[in-house]
């Protein structure tokens, strides 16, 4: 058995494990195939964060049931895996891994007991202070790197399976750290995103005792790298000290994503998120008061249990206060073992579509005010791709938005001749709720690469 293929789901973190677990494979002498159908190991690393994530493995097994017979064999990883645990071989008989993410560092004995013929190879304990280092991280971009700081999470958000499907929380000592984004810089990256469900709780296991403020500073002055961003915050665990390292070094993205889920207190109370609105607002105040222009991100759930109308309107009213660069809306999903499963005042699901498309539309307007305000300013992008249908270079800038743009010298990518990989210096010219455009100022102009 010496192909395999790999579909991943949910988020970066898991993209990320798909990256080393692809490493692993490729060093025990697998090789990756683009298409299931030429594979003997099938591997889904999956996303239970809500149920319709959780439905799409079930439905891909499905699909695949019939080509069991000829000796393929199918692994389910991640989230999910570690949810429904054993309970995967009852529902898709012909999986024969079952592995969540806690586990990964035993994946090379895993696969010697799949290789060796067993049918019901499992790694579900969560029950461990490691976390998944592997020198062999097989990235799939080749400017972009990330890099697994905490894995984890020690909260008990009461919508959420996380803490169910991804363990106690471990962090990675600083040097490792360090030491990865220095051969990330050697290698050619230039643009590092720092990873963990909520990197403010980082705590460096080693005598240094870094806080995440601390790595985030002292990995924005590793040579050669260029840009640093970090994913994702808890409000609670934020501290200005995050706003203060971003102001002192422009290596560092201006761009915080700080999910509130809702902007009323009671309901994040009863979400057990561990702050209130104001004490996320003097979060916001901190960035809003920083020198640097901090894009600020979110995510929100709407319709959770007892959502009360007037607990909407905080939320709406909420957005309007921060001006979001940008926000992930999610109707609440019922999770498995989650606290909140035992309230009972539900929701219906046509209230919950109301109020993601009320937030939707608010946020749009809310968006292309913010965007504007980009227009006739010169902004440093790091080129990403070229999109032939518009021929236009796509970047993407400090406080992650989309700037796509035009350049005369180079009007397409020619004899080799690419932009992607570089820095650019544009000036915008144009601006829509979720992107800009403009165009490549000279090289010539001074401080321009
Ligand atoms: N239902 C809906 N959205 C959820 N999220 C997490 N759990 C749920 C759930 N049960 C959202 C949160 C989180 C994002 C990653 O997914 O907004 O920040
Ligand atoms: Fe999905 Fe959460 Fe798991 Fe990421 S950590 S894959 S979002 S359930």
């Amino acid at each position: 058995m010496k192909t395999f293929y790999i579909e991943t789901f949910g988020c970066q973190m898991n993209a990320h494990d798909s990256e080393k677990v692809v490493g692993t494979l490729l060093q025990k002498g697998y090789t990756q195939v683009e298409r299931p159908d030429e594979a003997e190991l099938v591997l889904y690393n999956t996303c239970s964060i809500r149920d319709k994530a959780e439905q799409k493995v079930f439905s891909r097994l499905q699909q695949f049931k019939r080509e069991a017979g000829n000796g393929k064999v199918f692994g389910v990883l991640g989230c999910v895996a570690q949810q429904e645990g054993e309970r995967i071989f009852e529902r898709a008989p012909h999986v024969s891994l079952v592995a969540g993410s806690a586990s990964y560092t035993k994946l090379p004995e895993l696969l010697v007991q799949v290789e060796g013929g067993n049918r019901r190879v499992t790694g579900l304990s969560l029950d461990t202070d490691q976390t998944f280092d592997t020198p062999f991280t097989q990235r799939d971009n080749p400017h972009r790197a990330y890099i697994t700081i905490i894995e984890g999470c020690d909260k008990a958000c009461a919508y959420c399976v996380v803490p169910f499907t991804r363990g106690p929380e471990r962090s990675r000592t600083s040097e490792s750290v360090l030491r990865e984004a220095s051969t990330l810089a050697g290698s050619g990256y230039s643009e590092i995103q720092l990873l963990g469900q909520n990197v403010n709780s980082y705590r460096d296991p080693s005598s240094s005792g870094w806080d995440f403020a601390q790595l985030l500073a002292n990995t924005g002055n590793v040579p050669g790298i260029r840009r640093v961003r970090f994913t994702t915050s808890h409000p609670r665990d934020f501290v200005k000290d995050i706003v203060d390292a971003i102001d002192d070094n422009p290596v560092l993205c201006n761009h915080v994503h700080l999910p509130v889920q809702s902007g009323s207190s009671s309901v994040l109370s009863r979400m057990q998120r561990l702050y209130s609105r104001d004490q996320y607002m003097r979060r916001i105040e901190w960035m809003k008061n920083a020198k640097r222009n901090i894009a600020i991100t979110t995510d929100i759930i709407v319709g959770f249990p007892g959502e009360t109308e007037s607990d909407f309107e905080q939320t709406l009213q909420l957005a309007e206060e921060v001006e979001y660069d940008s926000m992930f809306i999610f109707k609440y999903s019922k999770r498995p073992n989650t606290s909140a499963l035992q309230f009972e005042d539900h929701i219906p699901e046509e209230e919950k579509t109301r109020r993601l498309m009320v937030l939707q539309e608010r946020q749009r307007a809310i968006q292309i005010r913010r965007n504007a305000e980009f227009i006739g300013k010169s902004e440093e992008v790091l080129v990403e791709g070229y999109n032939v249908a518009t021929r236009q270079w796509i970047g993407r800038t400090t406080q992650n938005k989309t700037l796509n743009f035009c350049d005369s010298n180079l009007p397409a990518p020619a004899d080799g001749d690419t932009l992607v990989g570089r820095y650019a210096q544009v000036l915008v010219t144009r601006a829509g709720p979720n992107s800009l455009a403009g165009e490549r100022l000279a090289p010539a102009v001074p401080g321009v690469q």
